[in-house]
């Protein structure tokens, strides 16, 4: 398998990451997980215009322009013959004696990017999944896409401990989104999510949902909610690059509505089917 490293097209077997790369000490750096549809990659520029960001907040600059990533990725799905998956980059602050300071302003930093086969979530989609509620442990900037990911994977351990497919954390009460997901409610027709603020990674999946809905005179609101509106609500859903527009029908042992995916849901599920085809 072909992956880039460092602006090159190479075999995975020719690349070993330094001991003393920051992102393997420190967890110092940033990632990207693209969806790749029939062989295309989705909403691409979103995707690397978050990535920028992401790396200017820790005060890295990417040696790439969006339009050199880009073209690299193309080749990379071809080279792979990758019709449905994802392509996972990330980039580090690079190699460097360990210590808290950041290196040497010209320290390279250590980018790379690769495939992987993920079909489309089909049967969970149809059928709905179900979530637990926990704390929300993070730190304050979970705008920033960093590879610092412990409190969302014990998040999702959890869940998976209690045969749950998402964890949704909350801050004091208020639902923030899930370990790798944004998520939604549904209360008498209107669709209600956590606004944009530094508690949230602002999802493309999410920011396309607003824009779809509002498209198709659906009411869509930036708006927080309690774990008790939640749990009251007519319709749940997650949105995520991996998850896409997955129902929720059981949180905490109680049942969503009727426990079957919702008329909203479903219509966005729908509309958003649309946009990759
Ligand atoms: N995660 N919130 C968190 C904490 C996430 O990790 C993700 C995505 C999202 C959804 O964002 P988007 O729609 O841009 O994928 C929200 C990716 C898929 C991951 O870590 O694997």
């Amino acid at each position: 398998m072909k992956i880039i490293y460092n602006g090159m097209l190479t075999e995975r077997s020719q690349i070993s990451i330094d001991i003393e790369d920051r992102g393997y000490q420190f967890g110092d750096g940033v990632y990207e997980v693209i969806r790749v549809y029939n062989g295309k990659l989705f909403t691409e520029d979103e995707h690397l215009q978050r990535l920028i960001k992401s790396a200017e907040s820790i005060q890295i600059k990417l040696p790439y322009t969006i339009v050199e990533m880009k073209k690299q990725l193309f080749k990379l799905v071809e080279e792979n013959k990758l019709t449905f998956g994802i392509v996972y980059l990330q980039v580090t602050r690079g190699v460097s004696p360990r210590n808290h300071l950041f290196p040497q302003p010209n320290t390279i930093p250590v980018y790379l990017a690769y495939t992987r086969e993920l079909p489309i979530p089909i049967t969970d989609m149809k059928k709905g999944v179900t979530a637990i509620t926990v704390e929300d442990i993070r730190w304050l900037r979970c705008d920033i896409k960093s590879l610092n990911l412990l409190p969302n994977l014990l998040a999702k351990q959890k869940a998976s401990e209690y045969g749950c497919f998402e964890a949704l954390q909350h801050r004091s009460g208020t639902i923030t989104e899930g370990s790798s997901s944004n998520v939604s409610i549904v209360v008498n027709g209107i669709i209600k999510t956590h606004p944009a603020t530094n508690l949230i990674l602002n999802g493309i999946t999410r920011k396309l949902i607003l824009e779809i809905s509002k498209k198709s005179g659906l009411e869509m609101k930036e708006e927080a909610f309690t774990v008790d509106e939640l749990l009251n609500a007519d319709e749940v859903f997650l949105m995520g690059t991996t998850t896409e527009v997955m129902p929720v029908i059981e949180i905490d042992k109680r049942t969503i509505r009727n426990g079957k995916p919702g008329p909203v849901t479903k219509q966005l599920q729908s509309l958003f089917k649309d946009k990759i085809e």
